[in-house]
């Protein structure tokens, strides 16, 4: 089988960065799933898609015009009907509409056979709230990051900042709590470590440090 790392944990733990270089270290694959429930959140708000109306929401997460290139400098170039929308997802109203509608039982499953597509050769870091639990089940190497939540706060001001984004990180704070609110009390794949994961707590942690620990576990 295709060997799977699954690195799960709340907003603004530092699993992009992480996973990222877990994977050009080890020269795999890497799906950021958050990504994909960002795909769906831009084109329900592009579309102007009412979120109560789950039927539609469902229809537009199995239609989803999707696609994902990897460069030669490992950059990937997301797709959203033919537009590239990289910058786009990564605004917070993606990110809040994103975890408005994860809670959906049928949008999950809609996600769920885009996610294990990137199941190749030679491996896949997986990125997201329920790799373990859910779409990478019997992963080899699970890892749960966490850290407390005015940590993750801080982390997100400093990357916006350099984005030259100026939010308050108190607002920042209210929405990290917001939101681990939301995934960790969802009824479908709350987000939880799953009972084989190894926890790392990253508050005091940097990230060389975060990488050496999961670095470690791979090799063992
Ligand atoms: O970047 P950040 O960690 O804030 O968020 P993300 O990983 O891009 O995910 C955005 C939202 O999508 C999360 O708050 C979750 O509600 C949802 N999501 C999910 O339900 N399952 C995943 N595997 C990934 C993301």
């Amino acid at each position: 089988p295709i060997p799977v790392i699954t690195i799960d944990g709340p907003s603004g733990v530092g699993k992009g960065t992480t996973c990222a270089l877990v994977a050009e270290q080890l020269g795999w694959h890497l799906l950021d799933s958050g990504s994909i429930y960002r795909a769906l959140a831009l084109k329900v708000m592009k579309a102007s898609i009412d979120t109560k109306d789950e039927a539609l929401l469902i229809e537009t997460a199995k239609s989803l015009q999707l696609s994902f290139t990897v460069a030669d400098d490992g950059t990937t170039q997301i797709k959203l009907d033919g537009e590239v929308v990289n910058e786009q997802l990564r605004s917070e109203a993606c990110g809040d509409m994103a975890s408005k509608i994860a809670p959906i039982p049928a949008i999950r499953q809609a996600l769920f056979i885009r996610q294990k597509a990137f199941q190749r050769h030679p491996g896949l870091v997986a990125d997201g709230r329920d790799m373990g639990t859910v779409v990478f089940k019997s992963a080899p190497l699970k890892v749960f990051l966490t850290a407390n939540a005015e940590e993750r706060a801080k982390r997100r001001h400093k990357q916006l900042k350099l984005k030259g984004v100026d939010v308050k990180i108190r607002a920042l704070l209210e929405d990290i709590e917001a939101r681990d609110f939301r995934d960790s009390t969802r009824k479908v794949a709350p987000l939880v470590p799953a009972a084989d994961a190894h926890v790392i707590d990253t508050s005091d942690l940097s990230i060389k440090q975060v990488l050496a620990q999961i670095m470690n576990l791979v090799e063992q």
